[in-house]
């Protein structure tokens, strides 16, 4: 029996971001452990660019070069192309198949009561778009997200916290076919990694790109000195003398995840009133681009030069498609349609 068949089955995904590049909290939070479960797991990892259709079906331009770049921080971040299966969802025309057959035993009632699904719609009514914008695809998301996992027959998913709601209901639409044709898929499990650093934003706030509060892959050095300069630290330390409070502090918590091993002596100097902002804003910024620097260089040789990355992601979705393929023709036949 091959390695392949021997391991487990692991699927993930993105959406692209709006701005193109990922930004450190989607590095940290998520991709470092997909870097870490490749040589665990029979991997694929899409970019899903059909889930962006959801809430961006006006700008629809934009979508095709940011699923690029996102494909390219995940090989600069150290994802290997050889190792898992790195494609674009659409290319892999079985999740549409899919994703239609669970459609129809998706209970509505199901896909109404997700949250994400009424904070969306709330957002857009907040914005005036009123409930014309709300449409079959954005109700149906965690459906077509199903369809991601189930046409791989993953067995986990790594996710954060946020995606809890929606890979139960993944699991639920799972045992309902399972129960009504015969059982094709395991059950996808959850794998939360506990350990994931929570970077917050600049300000403190959760990082997010709408928060403009981000570092991103794509930064220059000066620009991540820039973002830097403006984060939130310890509000009453307005002199260097006065103590700091390092949990509390934007600089001193991403500091802990850039220098694990040197962070303890910097903030037991910033509590003691040793060593001002100014200092910490200076050494995490040199920290931040010594660390970048490699994934910046790498992204930009991969969108430099397109017909590699292209290779990339035809062979990624050749592979994806081999599976996927296989799982439709099962289906099928539980179905009787074929
Ligand atoms: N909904 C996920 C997110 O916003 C993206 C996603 C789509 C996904 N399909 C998936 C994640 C399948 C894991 C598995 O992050």
């Amino acid at each position: 029996m091959s390695q392949s068949e021997t391991r487990k089955r692991l699927l993930s995904g993105m959406q692209p971001t709006g701005t193109g590049a990922l930004h450190l909290g989607n590095l940290e939070g998520a991709l470092k452990n997909w870097v870490r479960l490749q040589d665990q797991y029979e991997m694929f990892c899409c970019v899903v660019d059909w889930h962006a259709l959801t809430t961006r079906y006006h700008e629809t331009s934009k979508i095709a070069p940011a699923c690029r770049e996102v494909a390219a921080d995940y090989i600069a971040y150290g994802l290997d192309p050889k190792k898992c299966a790195i494609f674009i969802q659409s290319h892999v025309k079985e999740h549409a198949e899919l994703h239609l057959l669970l459609s129809m035993i998706t209970p509505l009632g199901w896909l109404e009561r997700v949250p994400t699904f009424k904070e969306k719609r709330e957002l857009m009514a907040e914005k005036g778009e009123g409930d014309e914008s709300v449409s079959y695809g954005l109700l149906g998301y965690p459906c077509l997200q199903t369809a991601d996992i189930l046409v791989y027959r993953a067995n986990v998913v790594p996710v954060g916290k946020d995606q809890a709601a929606h890979l139960e209901i993944s699991r639920e639409i799972c045992r309902r076919f399972n129960y009504l044709y015969g059982p094709v898929f395991p059950e996808p499990q959850t794998l939360i990694n506990e350990e994931a650093a929570v970077l917050p934003g600049t300000d403190g706030r959760k990082m997010s790109k709408s928060y403009g509060n981000a570092v991103y892959a794509a930064d220059s050095a000066e620009k991540v000195a820039e973002t830097i300069k403006g984060a939130f630290t310890t509000p009453t330390k307005l002199r260097k003398t006065d103590p700091g409070v390092p949990e509390g502090c934007v600089v001193c918590q991403w500091r802990k995840v850039f220098d694990p091993e040197g962070y303890r002596t910097s903030w037991e100097e910033d509590r003691s009133g040793e060593r001002g902002c100014m200092q910490n804003k200076k050494e995490l910024t040199e920290l931040l681009n010594s660390f970048l620097e490699p994934i910046r260089k790498r992204r930009a040789e991969l969108l430099s030069d397109p017909a590699e990355l292209d290779r990339i992601l035809v062979d990624g979705a050749e592979r994806a498609r081999a599976t996927a393929s296989e799982t439709l023709r099962l289906v099928n036949e539980a179905l009787g349609l074929r």
